[in-house]
This record gives structure tokens, sequence and C-alpha cells, in this order.
């Protein structure tokens, strides 16, 4: 199997790349990646030297430079779509590339997946498009409500993909995977910020009162569901990927603390909340275990100390990004952007506002 794996530099990309050529002898992969803060080379060196793989730096946004890597790798069966800005925080500060590369980069790659005759295409999207969910579990046909540019930009994705399926029959299939945590996850996501700032002896800055709710997913469990949805999911189907384990900040803030032997007192900081913070992620994944046969196996107790260990053992994976100008310019913008805010935040209306 001949697979396009866009994205593939990144925290849950580089994954699929290293895991599918682990697992099966006879594909061969190219990966697009444009790259941008969150690209990592290091996070492809396992297979560097496969000769099963290869890379090309090109920006999905771009037709052309799509178009040109398309014809240069040829016939190709499948392309997975890993490629985004993911960064909640970053799309409130500013939206436009979530825009460029979540909605308009995926618009090219349906139109390219079209032109070139690739046999299937799977989008990557995430849980956050169904906004917060009070009580139970958004399934796959639950409405809509995505409330950051983040994730109105995936909620976009999503509605371009199914509805080339309808009007081109093309073979398209989503998935929405739940947070996911695991190694070569760049450091602004809770677990590795948390992880990380505790190894340097900083602070963990909670948002708000830290009852927030996510699900969390290993990141070899999601690669899994990908490859599930990518063989044996149903073209135009949607299929969620959750990990079954909701958690409020809280409550992971302390697995974290007690994965590396720190006190609350001594370490977590509140700070202003996020605005438009969505209260509670879940959802319904049995579609997936029914038509995919795919169950999360992850123990989570086990792999978030795993996790909290790989980033002890690996400071010089994430030491030179933490302390990149980018990374340390956008945790300065950030929290300049929130100073003086108080829990009269925009959370509190979003949150009254929809009762
Ligand atoms: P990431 O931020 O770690 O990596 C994103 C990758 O996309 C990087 O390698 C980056 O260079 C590349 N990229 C960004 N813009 C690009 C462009 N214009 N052209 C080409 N490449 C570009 O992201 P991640 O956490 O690995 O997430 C991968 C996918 O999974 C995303 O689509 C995200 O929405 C989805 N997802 C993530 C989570 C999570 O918790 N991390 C949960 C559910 C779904
Ligand atoms: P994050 O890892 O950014 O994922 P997402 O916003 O996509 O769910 O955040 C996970 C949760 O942790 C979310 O409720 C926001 C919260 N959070 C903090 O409390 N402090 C932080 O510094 C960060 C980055 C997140």
């Amino acid at each position: 199997m001949r697979v396009i794996v866009c994205g593939g530099a990144g925290f849950i990309g580089s994954a699929f790349v290293r895991d599918m050529l682990a697992e099966h002898e006879d594909w061969e992969i190219l990966v697009l990646d444009k790259l941008t803060y969150a690209g990592n080379m290091e996070n492809l060196e396992p297979v560097a030297s496969d000769s099963r793989y290869a890379f090309s730096k090109v920006d999905i946004a771009d037709p052309h430079a799509v178009r040109e890597a398309l014809s240069a790798f040829g016939t190709a069966d499948a392309l997975v779509n890993f490629a985004a800005e993911t960064h909640v925080d970053r799309s409130i500060a500013d939206a436009r590339a979530f825009l460029t590369t979540d909605v308009f980069g995926v618009h090219v790659l349906l139109e390219a997946v079209r032109d070139h005759g690739i046999g299937r295409m799977v989008q990557v999207s995430t849980d956050e498009v169904y906004g917060p969910i009070r009580t139970g579990s958004a399934a796959e046909d639950a409405p809509l409500n995505p409330t950051s540019p983040y994730s109105a930009s995936k909620a976009g994705a999503d509605l371009q993909a199914l509805a080339h399926r309808v009007t081109y029959g093309t073979d398209v299939v989503i998935t929405r995977g739940s947070n996911t945590y695991g190694p070569y996850q760049y450091p602004e996501k809770l677990v590795p910020l948390f992880a990380t700032n505790l190894l340097e002896g900083q602070r963990l800055p909670l948002y708000g009162e830290g009852l927030n709710v996510r699900d969390w997913l290993h990141v070899d469990d999601h690669v899994r569901g990908v490859e599930a949805a990518l063989l044996h999911g149903s073209a135009g189907q949607v299929y969620n990927l959750g990990g079954g384990h909701e958690l409020t900040n809280k409550q992971i803030t302390a697995a974290i603390l007690a994965a590396l032997g720190r006190t609350w007192d001594e370490c977590v900081e509140r700070v202003a909340d996020r605005p438009g913070h969505d209260l509670r992620y879940s959802i319904d994944s049995t579609k997936a275990a029914r038509e995919l046969g795919w169950v999360p196996a992850a123990v989570f107790d086990d792999e978030i100390k795993n996790t909290v260990e790989w980033y002890q053992e690996h400071i010089e994976w994430w030491a030179r990004l933490k302390h990149s100008d980018d990374f340390e310019e956008w945790v300065d913008r950030w929290y300049a952007s929130r100073q003086g805010i108080d829990d009269e935040s925009p959370t509190h209306i979003a949150q009254e506002s929809r009762g």
C-alpha cells in the first residue's frame, strides 16, 4: 500500500508513520509537512533510513506544491491528513493560520485526491467539533457545535469532506479522536507542558477552577483507530475514537504530579481561564468498536506514568523546543493577553448562554 501522510512530522502523524512502517512491511509512505513550529524532523528520526519512507516539505494550502509532490510520488492508494494548526489557545490569539491550513488546506487535499485518483482519504478530526457536552456522550450524528476558532476550523474541514463524498463521490472517511497524550507531543499542550514544567522546577498554570473534563486517549490507540478507519471504514462515514477515560483537569494534573512525586501546593498555580473554555468533551465510540473492531487498549494509570517518564528521559527533545524564541514569545504574548482577567471571563458567558 502506498500512503501519503500529511502532517507526518507532528505528534500523532509521526506516531502513525513510525507504527505503520513497523507493522506493515509492504507499505510505502510519503510524508508531506510544512514543518511549522509543531513539525519536527526528530519525530521521524527512527524511520529516516527506511527505504519505504520519503519526506517532502509541502504546505497543504499550496495547491501547486501539493500537485507537484503527488505527481512525483505517482500512484497512491490513500492519503491520511493529520496536518493542522492544533492549539486552541493559539487559535484564540490569532485564527488566520487555522482557517488557511485546517479549512483551505483540507479543500486543497480533497481536490488533489480527486484529481490524482487516490483511492481513499482519511481526514483526522477531533471530538472538539461537537462542542461542550453537558451530559451523556456525543455520537457521530450529534450536531456540530464548535466554540473555538480551532474547533470551528476543524468542523469546516469535516463538512467539506462530507460534501465531497456526496457531490463528487470521493472516498473519504473522518475520525474524531479525543485529547491525545504520549511521547513526542509539542510542549504547549497540557500533558507535556505540565510534565516539562515540573522537570524544570516551574509551576503548572491550571486554567480557572480546573474542573473542565477531557477524555484522554493514548497516541498509540489513536493511531490504531486511524489505521482501522483507513483499512476498514466505510466511505462517507465518521468514526469517534474516544479514550474512554474522562478526567477533570485537576485529576490529570494530580496524576502528572504523582508520577514525579510532587505535591499540589508547591507546584500548581491557578491562572485566568481560557476564553470560551469548553466545560466537558465526551464522545460515544461504540460505532468504531462495532464497525472497525477498534477499542482503546491503553491503561491510563500506566501510560500517563510512562509518558511523563518519556519526557524525563528526553530532555534534549523538548528543551530545545521550549526554549526556542517562538515558544517563549508565544507564552509571553498569551499570558500578557490574559493579565487582569477574572472569573467574569467569556467562559462563563458561553456556558450560561447554553443553559
Ligand atoms: P501537531 O500540532 O503536533 O502537528 C501538526 C503537524 O501538521 C505538524 O507537523 C505541522 O508542521 C503540520 N502542519 C501544520 N500546518 C501545515 C500545513 N499548512 N501544511 C503541511 N503541514 C502542516 O498536531 P497533532 O496533535 O499531531 O494533531 C494531528 C491531527 O489530529 C490534527 O488534525 C488534530 O486536529 C487532530 N487531533 C489532535 C488531538 C490531540 O489531542 N493532539 C486530538 C484529536 C484530534
Ligand atoms: P490542551 O492540551 O490545550 O487541549 P484542548 O484545549 O485541545 O482540550 O488543554 C487540555 C485542557 O487543559 C483544557 O481544558 C485546557 C487546560 N489547560 C490548562 O489548564 N492549562 C494550560 O496551560 C493548558 C495548555 C491547558
